[in-house]
């Protein structure tokens, strides 16, 4: 039976890598801080996943007991280290510097730019003055964002140069200490993913997504459908574009999640992350190509990945998700109604009865989300619209964030 490492499984991930053991794979979990569940679907190990040291020294003894067959990590911090201990242990993965270049934007456009790939223009900012340097060299309005969040945490577009300081603070803060910030050209269009399974440095595109987002300056998503609508020469340039760019990092293994904006001059790069998509967009995936990410990635790791044969859609399938009005929540009403919807497929909220809810500021500031499939794009964004509309928040008025009237 083949024992693969798994760094960081999610409480959304439990039950399809509870699939995976059940299918014949011994499992290991290594996590800081194991979510509920995970105890269940095998041995669980404690290391700090973003700290790359720590974890090759744990595996290293796991592996000295019991040899591991394969390593893999749904979780984004952890990609360096899961690298390191690809490496480290000679396993099927990407190298360490691999691993960084794909938790670290300034290092991920550097190697970008030097294979010539279309990408925003983008300066690394130490400080708010050189930040604000930056941005006067790129013009506004420009991208303000951490080297190395995720969420949309701390990434905002600034129309002025008296906007940088406000900017700047934001994304220094959700940067890890030490982190520079990225000042960057403003690409306009439309936005995709790509959802890709590597093996042997073969990237093999499934699914590509289209994005939709909340209201500038920010850029929370507050959509998703697949197949991304777009005609087939935008989505061979989008799919030749993702090999280039996994072939630039040196990404051989793993499942990856890229990102582009369509801009009138073409396709232009805007992230690669070494992990599946987040925001149930393996969900998505799954309900049109039945492929299952998560078992690919596994599949990838311990060397039994076969390619998903070329196939069609089967449909198309959406996720909207909630935001609700700032204040605190007084009432939540309509889930059962909008789950009796047809075509919908989930629906979940996490909101209750007397929680703040923040101004959309980040992934994590939305209240939920509905699936649903359709034959078209446009019926599944309809039906998932519809659900939308059914559910109700209220929430009490607020002058600020904060403070309730
Ligand atoms: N240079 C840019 N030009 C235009 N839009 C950009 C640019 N950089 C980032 N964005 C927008 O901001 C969003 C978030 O940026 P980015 O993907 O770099 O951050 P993130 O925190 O890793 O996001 P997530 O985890 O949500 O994918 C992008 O999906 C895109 O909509
Ligand atoms: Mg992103």
């Amino acid at each position: 039976m083949p024992r693969l490492l798994i760094l960081g499984v999610p409480a959304s991930a439990v039950a399809r890598v509870a699939a995976l053991r059940d299918g014949g794979t011994e499992l290991v979990v290594m996590d800081g801080k194991p979510a509920d569940g995970v105890e269940t679907i095998g041995e669980v190990v404690r290391a700090d996943l973003s700290d790359p040291a720590d974890c090759l020294l744990t595996a290293m003894r796991l592996h000295e007991r019991v040899p591991l067959d394969g390593v893999m990590t749904l979780t984004e911090w952890a990609v360096p280290s899961c690298a390191a201990i690809a490496q480290g242990l000679r396993l099927r993965g990407n190298t360490y510097d691999t691993g960084i270049s794909l938790r670290r934007k300034d290092e991920m456009r550097r190697r970008w730019a030097a294979a010539g790939l279309p990408q925003p223009e983008s300066i690394a900012a130490a400080s708010c003055d050189e930040a604000a340097e930056a941005a006067g060299r790129l013009g506004f309005p420009c991208v303000v964002k951490p080297a190395d969040a995720s969420a949309s945490e701390g990434v905002s577009l600034v129309e002025e140069l008296a906007g940088v300081p406000a900017a700047y603070e934001a994304a220094a803060r959700a940067a890890r200490p030490g982190r520079h910030v990225l000042v960057e050209e403003f690409v306009r269009g439309a936005e995709v993913s790509v959802e890709t399974v590597v093996c042997d440095a073969r990237p093999h595109v499934v699914a590509v997504t289209a994005k939709s987002l909340g209201p500038l300056p920010r850029f929370v998503e507050i959509g998703h459908l697949v197949p991304a609508p777009f005609d087939s020469t935008e989505r061979d340039d989008v799919v030749r574009l993702t090999a280039a760019a996994h072939a630039a990092l040196g990404c051989r293994y793993g499942v990856t999640h890229t990102e582009f904006k369509l801009t009138d001059r073409g396709p232009r790069l805007i992230e690669m992350a070494g992990r599946p998509a987040g925001d149930k967009i393996t969900t998505l995936v799954r309900l049109v190509y039945g492929v299952e990410l998560i078992a690919a990635a596994a599949a990838a790791a311990i060397g039994l990945f076969t390619p998903p044969a070329d196939h069609a859609a089967s449909g198309a399938a959406a996720i909207r998700f909630v935001c609700a009005a700032p204040g605190r929540v007084s009432r939540v009403t309509g889930l059962e109604e909008a789950r009796r919807l047809v075509g919908v497929e989930a629906v979940e909220v996490s909101a209750r009865p007397g929680d703040m809810v923040p101004p959309l500021h980040r992934s994590q500031d939305r209240q939920g989300y509905v699936i649903a499939t359709g034959v078209t794009g446009a019926q599944a964004q309809a039906r998932a619209a519809a659900a939308c509309r059914l559910l109700r928040i209220e929430t009490a008025a607020a002058d600020a964030w904060g403070s309730e009237t």
